[in-house]
């Protein structure tokens, strides 16, 4: 931990029940972390709020993922310098502040605390050390840090984060991740179900389990399969969803547990990265495009109406014209319902940096291919999602729609579905004919009578 003193903040000392806002970047893991420690520091009587203006602490927790978003994250900083009330703290937490550690204390003055992802139960005592002039980097990892004692605050309104693994052992050699979140460790199957119990108990129905690899959990007596099956079972749970599993995990296990279980929505979220066995092979992944076949084929024999979605990369070093060529037939082969597609972005300390120069693909080459790329998925996408027209399926109404007459609202196999308003409110689930598409989301129509998402249990009853 680096400790550098400055003169004191009298102002903030005063203050009774000082105020936090925490502004989210990066992946669902990170919006976890900001439930965890809005619930940390409310036990420490800090009130939170919704917006950095007025806020006697800002954290902005953060992603490392690729280099724009860390821009973002530096530009943010400044913003919050100049409209920032005077006296507030600034914390970075998250991926960037693992990253960067002490060095960010020295590139933005402003800057109080950088904690990283094992670090926040400190948050707290740092903070008040912060209030009394010290500027502290907290980015020791703890490899038993669960947060299990602390009660997550949580943002949505119908659907739970639920983190059962921190870290990752893979290490694919574009990615920061394990760097930034250590080494993979998971949570006790117990603490887990205890967690979806107080999730039910909130009336929340739908949970999802977060980890870099989730379907390489691991409780030292219980794997993901079993997981799946407790988590699933919980009375009040009406859908379990979780991200991102890793093509190697995929036991036969966890396919029956998935099969079976029906609360387990009919989605995976797959992450291919690439087509090209050559090239799966420079990024580490373990897999060949076989596998990765292969195991699309085992999920959809055991799991009918199963949606797959992916991640790419595209102009990783090396990348070559027929590689590519073999990512955009691996997606008209496997006809992913949608895909999240990623330039290649160089991350200070992976493997790829050690690559050969002359391995970097030109941008203007990358960009070509994404653009290529991004027509293939979304042509893809419309398609299936034209064929889905007049289908009836169960939706839960999740939030407003932006133009604020439509709710949005989501399938099992996680389908965006808009419906009128009056029809319903957040929480609900209701059947709906799909009745029109924009290519990417959908109109519904409701077939049926609205279900009442059930009420939350009395206080104390967790
Ligand atoms: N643990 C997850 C991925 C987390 S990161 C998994 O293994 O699937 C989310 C996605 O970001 C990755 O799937 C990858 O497609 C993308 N990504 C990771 N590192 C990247 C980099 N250096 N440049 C571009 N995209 C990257
Ligand atoms: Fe990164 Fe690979 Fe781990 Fe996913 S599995 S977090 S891509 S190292
Ligand atoms: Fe970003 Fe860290 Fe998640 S790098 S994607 S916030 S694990």
């Amino acid at each position: 931990m680096i400790n550098t003193h400055v003169e004191p903040d009298a102002e903030l000392a005063a203050i009774a029940q000082p105020t936090v806002y925490i502004e989210t970047y990066g992946c669902q893991m990170n919006v976890s972390d900001s439930e965890l420690m809005y619930g940390t520091l409310a036990a420490h009587g800090y009130a939170q709020v919704d917006g950095p203006d007025g806020a006697d602490v800002i954290l902005v927790n953060t992603c490392a993922i690729r280099e724009n978003a860390e821009t973002r994250v530096i530009g943010r900083l400044g913003e919050l310098k100049r409209n920032m009330k005077p006296g507030a703290i600034v914390g970075v937490t998250g991926c960037m502040a693992q990253r960067l550690g002490p060095r960010l204390l020295q590139q933005a003055k402003h800057v109080s605390l950088v904690v990283g992802p094992d670090a926040y139960r400190a948050l707290p005592q740092l903070l008040d050390g912060a209030r009394h002039g010290e500027r502290f980097s907290a980015t020791d990892f703890d490899l038993e840090e669960h947060y299990e004692d602390v009660v997550a605050k949580r943002f949505e309104g119908v659907k739970a984060w639920i983190p059962v693994q921190r870290g990752c052992n893979y290490r694919c050699t574009y990615c920061i991740v394990p760097y930034t979140r250590g080494s993979e460790r998971s949570r006790k199957l117990d603490d887990v179900v205890r967690e979806t119990h107080a999730v039910v108990a909130q009336g929340l129905t739908e949970v999802v389990l977060l980890g870099q690899t989730v379907n390489s959990y691991n409780d030292g007596t219980h794997d993901f399969a079993d997981l799946l099956r407790a988590v699933g079972a919980v009375d009040g749970i009406r859908r379990v969803r979780y991200t991102s599993p890793h093509p190697n995990d995929f036991s036969d296990r966890v396919i029956a547990a998935m099969a079976e279980v029906p609360t387990v929505c009919e989605h995976v979220h797959l992450p291919m990265q690439s087509g090209s066995t050559s090239m799966l092979k420079r990024m580490l992944r373990r897999y060949s495009r076989e596998d990765y076949l292969a195991c699309v084929g085992r999920l959809r024999a055991a799991i009918p109406g199963l949606a797959l979605t992916t991640d790419i990369i595209v102009g990783f070093p090396g990348e070559t014209d027929a590689e590519f060529a073999d990512t955009v037939s691996l997606c008209q082969e496997v006809r992913f319902n949608d895909a999240f597609m990623f330039k290649f972005s160089m991350r200070e300390g992976t493997p790829a940096t050690r690559m050969p120069a002359e391995w970097t693909v030109p941008d203007a080459v990358v960009t070509e291919r994404f653009d290529r790329l991004l027509g293939t998925v979304r042509g893809i996408s419309r398609e299936q999602n034209l064929m889905r027209l007049g289908a009836t399926v169960e939706v839960l109404v999740e939030k407003i729609a932006r133009d604020g007459h439509l709710w949005q609202a989501r399938s099992r196999d996680f389908k965006t579905v808009m419906v009128p308003a009056d029809s319903a409110k957040i929480g609900d689930y209701l059947t709906v004919q799909l009745t029109g598409t924009t290519g990417a989301t959908f109109t519904g129509t409701p077939v049926k009578p609205r279900e009442r998402a059930p009420l939350p249990m009395a206080a104390g009853a967790a």
